[in-house]
């Protein structure tokens, strides 16, 4: 029987548990998009306090005016040595750590699928390759594409919002096909000994008829097919809060979705958005074929939740989703007590 505290690899990484941190922007790069002294010790603390796995903040990857402040780069190769750096304390904890990599946009707007030329794209899916390659040679243990929360991959999905009459819009099979092509081209150069992961939109839940979750499903089986690592399954888009709408659910709210699509295809598929309880996630790993159980806003609450639960199973995450982390000058929570001890 699986459970949550399962030793599992994914490839050539090693998870001690089937937890692990969702992509956050922490804005705590520096002016440049080099990760601060803030942010290694936030990653370490996250590492001590038990983390399966840590991907980065959204990290850009052509420098770019348009993203979050004080978002990560990897923009060239001056940006490795720092990363190197970061990396080596990270996993003298043992835990891996996989870089988010993200293209907003160009000049100050979020880019859309018809603001780019075919010439265009082609040099784009270049741009994700380099910088996949780089995060390869910085050491860290794979990368994650960010096809998720109306950022641009995310847009393509969306057959309102990618209006492209080219081979890129139009039926399922176009719109999937950047992110497919672009899959190929970084797969191609980081090899087959490296992480390759995608967080990708079920749903922006703005339009019943937008026809993401048809989209997803075949990009996710098609992805499958090609042997990438993981597949995270998100939700929601826009410029407000990247979250799934509350409705069926008030926990693990995109359970339906997650489960279907891990149903159908061999990738392990990790699923994120509130996720709290520790007694239903042991309930949707035994029910279903999801692997993994990512986490934003909990971490952010409580760094070492994953020991705690460890620990405690009837511990519920503190974090409440109020997203007040979000409106503080650094992401922080501002109902965390430093440090909140518990019996051991
Ligand atoms: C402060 C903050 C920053 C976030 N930054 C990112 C990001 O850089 N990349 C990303 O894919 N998702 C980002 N998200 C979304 C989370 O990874 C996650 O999908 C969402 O918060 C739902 O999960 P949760 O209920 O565990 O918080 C962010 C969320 C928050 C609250």
């Amino acid at each position: 029987m699986r459970t949550l505290f399962d030793t599992t690899r994914i490839g050539s990484i090693t998870l001690k548990n089937r937890f692990i941190r969702s992509a956050t922007w922490e804005s705590m790069a520096d002016q440049t998009g080099r990760p601060t002294r803030q942010l290694v010790d936030l990653y370490e603390g996250l590492a001590l306090g038990g983390v399966g796995m840590i991907i980065t903040g959204a990290t850009i990857i052509v420098p770019d005016p348009t993203g979050l402040p004080e978002m990560l780069s990897i923009a060239d190769d001056r940006y490795i040595p720092t990363y190197q750096e970061m990396i080596s304390k990270i996993h003298r904890h043992g835990v891996p750590v996989v870089m988010q990599i993200t293209y907003v946009g160009r000049g100050g707007t979020w880019t859309t699928p018809t603001d780019l030329s075919e010439i265009e794209l082609r040099d784009l899916a270049r741009t994700y390759a380099n910088a996949a390659e780089r995060a390869q040679k910085a050491g860290f243990d794979g990368i994650q594409i960010h096809a998720g929360h109306g950022y641009f991959l995310s847009q393509f999905q969306n057959s309102g919002k990618n209006k492209r009459i080219d081979r890129y819009g139009g039926e399922v099979s176009n719109r999937a096909r950047f992110i497919l092509e672009m899959y190929d081209l970084v797969r191609s150069r980081v090899g087959n000994d490296f992480g390759v992961f995608i967080k990708i939109n079920c749903g922006d839940f703005e339009d019943e008829d937008d026809r993401v979750f048809e989209t997803c499903r075949y990009t996710c089986n098609q992805l499958s097919e090609r042997k990438i690592d993981g597949i995270e399954i998100t939700g929601g888009a826009g410029n407000g809060l990247p979250l799934p709408p509350r409705g069926k659910y008030e926990e693990s709210v995109l359970r339906d979705y997650a489960a279907m699509i891990a149903e159908e295809i061999e990738t392990p598929v990790m699923m994120v958005g509130m996720n709290r309880d520790l007694i239903l996630m042991s309930e949707l790993l035994e029910k279903t074929k999801i692997s993994y159980f990512s986490m934003s806003r909990p971490f952010i609450r409580e760094p070492d939740l994953v020991m705690r639960w460890k620990n405690h199973q009837e511990h519920k995450s503190a974090c409440t989703s109020c997203n007040a982390c979000r409106k503080q000058e650094i992401i922080r929570c501002p109902f965390r007590s430093v440090p909140e001890k518990m019996d051991t």
